[in-house]
């Protein structure tokens, strides 16, 4: 996403100015172009070279030196910017911003450009929650610029609270996501469930399946990362939640997850349940420990809410793609649930192919459409698969 885009990086007079470094390496890797502008307090905390032999360009620290090439510098640095980043913003430049001041080469070019905006705050957390600097940020807010809420914990200064430079790698992603807003899927609500279920046995125990939650997690963050509203409900994982969800529900059993999809789902345009909801639940849940006693143990289960079943019932106008796992008969099982449920494509893996399924980050699929026709997608990463799914669902949308 990041690639070729042309990033003006603002370095600003604070304690995290390090930090920025990690930034300018990452935006790098990620096949940006990278021009830093440092103010005067900047330098103070970082030299200068160091941003230019990561960011393989001569940085800008005064206005009024010499351009490396003739052309009005502010200016064509605010024009050329795709994205205009200011990390770490200092409680000053806030203010400096929010009352239009242009006294450096920074606030300057900031004040001539229309590219996106984000401003990443880090300070003491008693500047933060100044009244002033709060009332600072609304103003930058109320002009569209894209303010980061800093992190809590333990500040350089010796505080501890809300003040802190988030991971570099977080800024990327919200980064990805605000470049994403005029994406192909702007506008579009979708509802991804992910992961698995768990059914509880008793107080200790509870049935479950092999689902890392990856696909749906990947699908949620490239769906968001194309201008969509996400609302993610998941099942028990690992994993971190994408930035930019519009909501992150997070569900055990197949019967709360039936639940929030029956409560979310009217108002979306599009649902995808990869999600691997278990079919059978136990009858009776045991208040206390089931005892070890004798040599078999019968648990009586029964079936689940078919809530995949359901929305193929329900559907009007909504674009409705299903997941299958199987393991035999792979085509004409997928077909049979294509059919079966409603769906406008299913998206099946074989869970007996290498480097398909379950918990790695890759996959092997096939998708079988509404109208017979059936393609065969080479190995390729989850995330990469979950942008050719979209690819599908786009047309669907049309
Ligand atoms: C050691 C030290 C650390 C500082 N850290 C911060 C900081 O993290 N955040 C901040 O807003 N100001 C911090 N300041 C204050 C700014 O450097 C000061 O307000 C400066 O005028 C900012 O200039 P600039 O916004 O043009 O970069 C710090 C100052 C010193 C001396």
């Amino acid at each position: 996403m990041l690639k070729d885009k042309f990033v003006v990086l603002g370095v600003t007079g604070g304690i995290a100015a390090y930090k920025s470094v990690e930034l300018v390496r990452l935006l790098k890797k990620s096949g940006a172009q990278v021009q830093v502008i440092m103010t005067k307090s900047g330098c103070e905390f970082v030299t200068p070279l160091t941003f230019q032999v990561l960011s393989q360009n001569p940085v800008i620290t005064d206005m009024f030196k010499e351009p490396p090439r003739w052309e009005v510098e502010h200016v064509a640095l605010a024009d050329k910017a795709d994205i205009f980043l200011i990390a770490p913003a200092t409680a000053n430049v806030i203010a400096k911003m929010a009352a239009g001041i242009a006294d450096d080469m920074l606030t300057t070019t900031l004040l001539a450009t229309k590219a996106k905006i984000i401003v990443v705050p880090s300070m003491n957390v008693n500047m933060y929650e100044n009244p002033i600097t709060q009332r600072n940020i609304a103003t930058l807010r109320k002009f569209g610029i894209f303010v980061l809420e800093p992190e809590e914990g333990d500040l350089a200064c010796g505080y501890s609270g809300k003040g802190r430079f988030p991971e570099p790698r977080i800024i990327v992603e919200h980064i990805k996501v605000i470049l994403g807003k005029d994406g192909d899927l702007k506008d579009k609500r979708f509802l991804i469930t992910a992961g698995p279920t768990r059914e509880p046995i008793d107080p200790v125990r509870f049935i479950t399946n092999h689902s890392s939650g990856k696909m749906g997690y990947a699908l949620a963050e490239k769906a968001i990362q194309r201008g969509a509203r996400v609302i993610l409900i998941s099942g028990p994982t690992n994993l971190t939640p994408p930035i930019g969800l519009e909501e992150f529900i997070c569900i055990n059993t197949a019967e709360e997850m039936y639940n929030a999809v029956m409560k979310y789902y009217a108002d979306v345009d599009v649902v995808i349940k990869s999600a691997a909801v278990a079919d059978y639940a136990p009858e009776e849940i045991k208040h206390k420990k089931i005892k070890k006693q004798g040599l078999n143990l019968t648990l009586e289960l029964k079936k689940n809410p078919d809530i995949l079943q359901e929305l193929g019932n329900k559907k009007e106008t909504q674009v409705l793609i299903g997941f299958a796992a199987e393991t035999d008969n792979v085509t004409a099982n997928a077909q049979d649930k294509l059919k079966r449920k409603n769906l406008d494509f299913i998206v099946v893996n074989d869970l007996t192919e290498a480097g398909a399924g379950f918990a790695g980050d890759t996959n092997i699929v096939k998708i079988l459409h509404r109208d017979g026709r059936i393609e065969s997608l080479p190995k390729m990463l989850k995330r990469d698969l979950a942008n050719e799914i979209l690819d599908r669902v786009l047309l669907y949308l049309q």
